[in-house]
């Protein structure tokens, strides 16, 4: 009887431990594999690269990080998205930082190529159905 309340008391706390692991080496939602070779930032999920610590400074005061993952653009895209938070959410000026943001967000945020969808086709010859 002690033996089996024994081993039940092992497993759960093993399946506890298991499940600790998996959440922790899980990649966050729009973070690609190829993100995760550079090294993920365990605090906030950002790749690891140079002038992380400007994003982080800037970009994750009023919201989680999360927002910046999950979002893609190329920098003209990103630049659209600080200009928004700047007129609408009061984000300040990012002064000198503001270049060297948006290459980091561009260069490891940028928009993927889904591998699920061809892409859109051109040039199309339509024709008339009699
Ligand atoms: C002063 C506060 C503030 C700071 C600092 C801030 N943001 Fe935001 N941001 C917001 C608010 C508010 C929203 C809207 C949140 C929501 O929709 O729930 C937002 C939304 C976003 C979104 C989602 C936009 C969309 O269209 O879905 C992205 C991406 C983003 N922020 C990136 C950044 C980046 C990159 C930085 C650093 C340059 C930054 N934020 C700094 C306030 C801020």
């Amino acid at each position: 009887m002690k033996q089996g309340i024994c081993i039940a008391f092992l497993l759960v706390t093993l399946s506890v431990f298991c499940s600790f692991d998996t959440t922790k080496t899980r990649l966050q939602k729009g973070v690609t594999a190829q993100d995760s070779l550079k090294g993920i930032d365990p605090e906030t999920g950002l790749v690891i690269a140079k002038d992380l610590m400007l994003v982080k400074a800037h970009c994750t005061g009023c919201h989680s990080s999360k927002m910046i993952t999950q979002f893609r653009a190329t920098k003209e895209g990103w630049l659209d998205r600080i200009r928004w938070m700047q007129k609408t959410q009061k984000l300040w000026d990012l002064g000198e930082a503001e270049p060297a943001i948006l290459a980091y967000l561009s260069t490891y945020y940028a928009p993927v190529k889904s591998p699920q969808r061809r892409e859109p086709l051109q040039n199309i010859q339509w024709y008339k159905l009699d």
